[in-house]
C-alpha cells in the first residue's frame, strides 16, 4: 500500500513556554510544542497525537491545560485556525476517571448533561414573609 502524499499546514495547537507548578512543585517545565494540521489532497483528513510518559509524570496536568480547565503557571496554549489562547469549553475532554453516572448508559449520561445545560432557569422561591 502507498502512502498518499500530505503536507503540514497551519497550526491547530501550539504550546508556548508552558510550566506548570503546584506549590513549589514543578510539573511541566518550559513546553513547546506545535501539531500542524495535515493535509492530504481530496481526502478529509484528522490525526491522532499521543501524549505518553510515567505515571504521575504530568499527562493529565497537561490535558487539563490543553482544554484550558487549568491556566498554566507561565506560557501559553493556543488552539483552532484562530490560535486563540484556549478556553475552557473550547476543546473537547474525556477524563480518565470520567464522572458519569453508573445507572445510566453512556446515550443517558449525555442526555442528562445536555438537558442540564439547555434547562430554563429554575424559578425562585418566594421570599418569606419577616
Ligand atoms: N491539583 C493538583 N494539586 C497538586 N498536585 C497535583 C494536582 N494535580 C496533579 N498533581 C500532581 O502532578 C503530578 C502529575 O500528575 P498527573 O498529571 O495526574 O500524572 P499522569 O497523568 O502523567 O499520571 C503528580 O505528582 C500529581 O500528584
Ligand atoms: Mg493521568
Amino acid at each position: 500500500m502507498t502512502a498518499l502524499p500530505h503536507s503540514y499546514k497551519d497550526p491547530l495547537l501550539t504550546l508556548q513556554d508552558v510550566s506548570m507548578s503546584f506549590g513549589s512543585e514543578v510539573i511541566l517545565r518550559d513546553l513547546n510544542v506545535q501539531v500542524l494540521d495535515v493535509i492530504r489532497p481530496g481526502v478529509c483528513q484528522g490525526q491522532v497525537v499521543g501524549i505518553y510518559g510515567r505515571s504521575g509524570i504530568g499527562k493529565s496536568v497537561l490535558c487539563r491545560l490543553l482544554a484550558g480547565l487549568a491556566a498554566p503557571s507561565t506560557g501559553t496554549v493556543r488552539v483552532g485556525e484562530a490560535q486563540q489562547p484556549v478556553q475552557a469549553g473550547a476543546v473537547g475532554y474525556v477524563q480518565q476517571r470520567y464522572p458519569l453516572f453508573n445507572h445510566l448508559t453512556l446515550l443517558d449520561n449525555l442526555l442528562l448533561a445536555a438537558r442540564r445545560k439547555h434547562a430554563p432557569p429554575r424559578p425562585r422561591p418566594a421570599p418569606t414573609p419577616t
